[in-house]
Formats: structure tokens, sequence, C-alpha cells
């Protein structure tokens, strides 16, 4: 068996975004984002699926929460000014395979277009490469895959510097049965800092 880290509980800051562990507290944030069929269909998980409407976002909450126990770590993304949960980043399977991780993300459809994935992405990978010993996990490299038919996904994870860098043929099972080729992207602690635009004022943004 694998034996999987113990991560420490982390924080990070990024502009108007504060990225926290989840907490028993966000279920109902959660339970909302569970209702949207873009997070049902490419962000939730099988086992979320498998569960009633009504236990989905304790479903999905739950192993979030006690996966910095073992090898993941999850992390609610809130605006700054009032705490609301804006979205997900998780870090799984770190150190699976030695210096490495996957990311996976989603964002609740009221605070979309704003370009909130890439900003906290892009927050939570350079959290990732950081030194233990500076707070982070001292990864290399990290790895994300989406459908490619899921275009909005592929662009933050260009845009958060996820280069893409293969096409793997019919690697994702959505909940109908239905099979689809994904990208894998990575990015590695050595790639140079993407440029990412400032946050866009909610007043401006296009709901999607
Ligand atoms: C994909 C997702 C995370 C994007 O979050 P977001 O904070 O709205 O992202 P942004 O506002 O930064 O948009 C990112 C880019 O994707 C584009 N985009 C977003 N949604 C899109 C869509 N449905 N179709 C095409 N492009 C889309 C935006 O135009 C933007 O590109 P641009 O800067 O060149 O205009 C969000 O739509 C979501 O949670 N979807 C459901 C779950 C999911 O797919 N998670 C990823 C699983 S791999």
């Amino acid at each position: 068996m694998i034996s999987r880290p113990l991560l420490a509980p982390a924080t990070i800051d990024a502009a108007d975004l504060v990225l926290r562990p989840f907490v028993e507290a966000d279920e109902p944030a959660v339970a909302a984002a569970m209702r949207d069929p873009g997070i049902l269909r490419w962000a939730a998980g099988l086992a979320v699926l498998d569960a009633p409407e009504a236990e989905r976002g304790r479903r999905w909450l739950g192993p979030r929460i006690t996966g910095w126990e073992d090898g993941t770590a999850a992390l609610a993304v809130t605006d700054a000014a009032d705490g609301t949960v804006v979205g997900a980043v998780s870090v799984r399977d770190v150190n699976r395979i030695p210096d490495q991780a996957v990311m996976a993300y989603w964002v609740s459809p009221r605070f979309r277009g704003r370009g909130i994935a890439p900003r906290a992405l892009d927050a939570v990978a350079r959290w990732a490469f950081t030194p233990t010993n500076g707070g982070g996990l001292g990864l290399h490299r990290l790895n994300l895959y989406h459908a490619v038919v899921n275009t909005g996904s592929c662009r933050v994870a260009v845009k958060a510097g996820f280069r893409m860098e293969v096409t793997m043929r019919e690697e994702f099972v959505d909940p109908t049965g239905q099979r689809y080729d994904s990208h894998l992207h990575a990015r590695l602690a050595t790639d140079p800092r993407p440029e990412i635009s400032p946050p866009v004022d909610p007043r401006h943004a296009a709901n999607r």
C-alpha cells in the first residue's frame, strides 16, 4: 500500500481571494455548487453523483476536509472581502509519484467570468512549488486533466501556466457513461510564471 503524506493545512492570500481549508460550515455553499450541471459533469466525481441530491454537498466536502491527512490539499476559494465561498482548488495524489500531484477546480456559476479560476489555480500552484520548509508542498510537477470538449477548463489551465502536453484518448467517463478524450496539461516549478490579468470588477463580468 502507498503511504500518503500528512499535509500541513495552509491558507493562501491571492489579492481579492483567500484560499483556505474547507470546514463543515461550507456545506451550504458546496451543496449549491453541486447542483450545477457543469460541476456535476466535469468536477464532482462519481461518489458525489451516486449520492442522493440532498447529500451531495456533504459527500463532496467530507473527504476534502480530511484529505490533508492522506495526500489531498483541498482549498476553498473565498472572496477576501466577505468570506463567500466562490470555488475550490484541490491538489490531490500529493507525492503518489515523487514530487508530483494533480490539480482539480471548480467555480460556482454566479462567480464565473471574472478570471477567478486561473488566479486561484496559479496561487495554489506557486504554493505547491514552495519548499516544505517555506510552508509549501515542495513539488516539482503539477498535472491537470480535462475533457477536450471542456474548452473553458482548457483556457483556465493555459492561463494559469499549465502547458498542454498530450491528448489522452477516451480518458474521461462522464456520469452518463460517455467517454471523452482528455488533455493532459502540466506546470513545472521551473516554468515561467504566467502573466494573469488582475481581478475583473464583478459589475462588468459576463455570467456563464
Ligand atoms: C471552467 C471554470 C473553472 C472556469 O472558471 P472561471 O472562473 O469562470 O474562469 P474565467 O472567468 O477565468 O474564464 C477562463 C477562460 O475560459 C473561458 N471560458 C470560461 N468558460 C467558458 C466556456 N463555457 N466556454 C468557452 N470558454 C470559456 C473564458 O472566456 C476565459 O478565457 P479568456 O480569458 O480568454 O476570455 C468554471 O466554468 C467551472 O467551474 N466549470 C465547471 C467545472 C469544471 O469544468 N472544472 C474543471 C474540470 S477539469
